[in-house]
C-alpha cells in the first residue's frame, strides 16, 4: 500500500510539472547559440560578451531571448559521483554563475548534451544518467536543452527523448526540450509531445546551395536544407516546431543571401537561433535578424509553416497563413542576375489546402506591406512590379 501511494505522489509530482513544460514554446523559441561560428572554442567570456550584445544590439527586443551553449562546455570526465561538470578552464565560475549572469539581462540559458555515451564532439552523453543530468541543469537553472544524437548505438530513438523528457519533468524546471537527431527517425511523426523543436536535417553550413562532405555525413547549404524535406508542414504548430537548424547569417553569404535565409526561416516557422558572432557583426546583419516585421511573420500565432506556391523561371514563391486572415508572400530571385517580374493577383488562386485557408483575389483587395523595406507598395488591385537582385528577396504581407 505505501509503495502505490509513493508512486501515485510521483505521478501526480510528474504530471503537475509536466503541465509547466506545455507553454514554453508557443510561438517558434528565438536565440543564439555557439556552434555555428564557435565550436568547441567556448568560454564564460565570450558567452557574457554575447548576453551583453543581446540588450546593445536590440536582439532582446527583437524577441531572442535564448543563449545556448553547443557542445564543448564540459569537462571530458563526469566527477567522482558522476555529475556532470563544466570545463573549469573555460568555465571557472560554473554554469550557475553563468546562468545568474545570464538571466540578470532578463535572458534565458540553454546547454547541450546528447542521448548517446559521448556526446558528437566526445565529451560526456547522459545516457544511462539521464535523471542525474535533469537534476544537475536544474540545479544550474537551465532554460534550455538541446539533446542530440552521437553513439546511440541500436537505442530507440522515441523512448531515448521519451526517457530525457521524463527526466527533465521530473527534475520539474521548466525547459525548453531541443531534439537534434536530424530528422533520421521522423521525429515529425512521434515528437509532438516528446519535444518542443526538432532538427529535420543533418548540418547547415554558411553556403546558398552547396553541400560539404566530412566522410560518413555532410553539411547543407541554405537551399539544400529547405529542399530536403517534403509532407512535414503539418507537424508544425504552437508548442512543437520544425527545426531547420540555426541560422548562418552573417556567416559569409551576402548581405542578399542572409536576407533570403532569414526570410525563409520565418516562412517556415523555424525556430530563429543566431549562429553569428554577435560581438562583430555588420550593421547590416544586425539589421536583418533584428527586423521586427520579418520577425512577426515567424511569430504569428497560428504557427503555421509555409509553403512553396511556386518556383518557376528562376522564382521561388512562398506563402504562409497569418492570424487576422493575413498573408505573408516571399518571392526569392534564385538566378545570379536581377530580375523584373510582374505578379498578377487575380490570376492566383491564394490558399493552404492543408490548413484549409483560402482567398478569393478577385472579390478581396489587400494592402501589400514591404518587410525589408518597411514600406507599403500599393494593394492587389494591380499588378505587382518588382526588381529583385540576385538571391536577393522580396517578402511582402497582404493586409486588410
Ligand atoms: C551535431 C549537431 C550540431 C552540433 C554538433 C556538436 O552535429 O547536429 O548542431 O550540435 O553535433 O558536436
Amino acid at each position: 500500500m505505501k509503495k502505490i501511494t509513493q508512486i501515485l505522489v510521483l505521478l501526480i509530482a510528474v504530471f503537475s510539472n509536466a503541465q509547466k513544460f506545455e507553454n514554453l514554446a508557443q510561438t517558434p523559441p528565438q536565440g543564439w547559440n555557439s556552434w555555428n561560428t564557435f565550436g568547441t572554442d567556448i568560454n564564460e567570456t565570450l558567452v557574457k560578451g554575447i548576453a551583453d550584445k543581446f540588450i546593445e544590439l536590440g536582439l532582446k527586443d527583437a524577441g531572442y531571448q535564448y543563449i545556448v551553449l553547443d557542445d564543448g562546455w564540459m569537462a571530458k570526465e563526469r566527477d567522482g559521483n558522476g555529475n556532470l561538470v563544466a570545463d573549469p578552464e573555460k568555465f571557472p565560475n560554473g554554469m550557475k554563475h553563468l546562468a545568474d549572469y545570464i538571466h540578470s539581462k532578463g535572458l534565458k540559458f540553454g546547454l547541450y548534451n546528447c542521448a548517446g555515451a559521448t556526446t558528437c564532439a566526445g565529451y560526456p552523453g547522459s545516457r544511462g544518467h539521464e535523471y542525474q543530468d535533469a537534476q544537475t541543469y536544474a540545479s544550474w537553472d537551465i532554460d534550455y536543452l538541446k539533446y542530440d544524437w552521437c553513439d546511440t548505438g541500436k537505442i530507440n530513438a522515441e523512448s531515448a527523448y521519451t526517457t530525457m523528457r521524463d527526466a527533465l519533468y521530473k527534475a520539474g524546471r521548466p525547459v525548453v526540450f531541443s531534439i537534434c537527431e536530424w530528422g533520421d527517425n521522423e521525429p515529425w511523426k512521434w515528437a509532438k509531445d516528446v519535444g518542443h523543436l526538432w532538427r529535420v536535417t543533418g548540418d547547415i553550413i554558411n553556403c546558398w546551395d552547396c553541400e560539404v562532405g566530412h566522410g560518413s555525413w555532410s553539411s547543407s547549404g541554405v537551399w539544400k536544407i529547405i529542399n530536403m524535406r517534403k509532407e512535414i508542414r503539418k507537424s508544425a504548430g504552437p508548442g512543437h516546431w520544425n527545426d531547420f537548424d540555426m541560422m548562418e547569417v552573417g556567416n559569409g553569404m551576402t548581405n542578399a543571401e542572409d536576407r533570403s535565409h532569414f526570410a525563409m526561416w520565418s516562412m517556415l516557422a523555424s525556430p530563429l537561433i543566431m549562429g553569428n558572432d554577435l560581438r562583430t557583426a555588420s550593421k547590416e546583419t544586425i539589421k536583418t535578424l533584428s527586423n521586427k516585421e520579418v520577425i512577426n511573420v515567424n511569430q504569428d500565432k497560428l504557427g503555421i509553416q509555409g509553403f512553396r506556391f511556386t518556383n518557376e523561371n528562376n522564382m521561388e514563391i512562398w506563402i504562409k497563413p497569418l492570424d487576422n486572415n493575413q498573408w505573408a508572400l516571399t518571392f526569392v530571385n534564385m538566378s545570379n542576375h536581377p530580375l523584373d517580374f510582374v505578379f498578377d493577383w487575380k490570376n492566383h488562386d491564394i490558399g493552404d489546402d492543408v490548413n484549409g485557408r483560402y482567398v478569393d483575389m478577385i472579390k478581396n483587395t489587400f494592402q501589400i506591406r514591404d518587410l525589408f523595406n518597411h514600406k507599403n507598395l500599393g494593394d492587389t488591385s494591380t499588378n505587382l512590379k518588382a526588381r529583385i537582385e540576385p538571391h536577393d528577396v522580396l517578402m511582402v504581407t497582404l493586409n486588410k
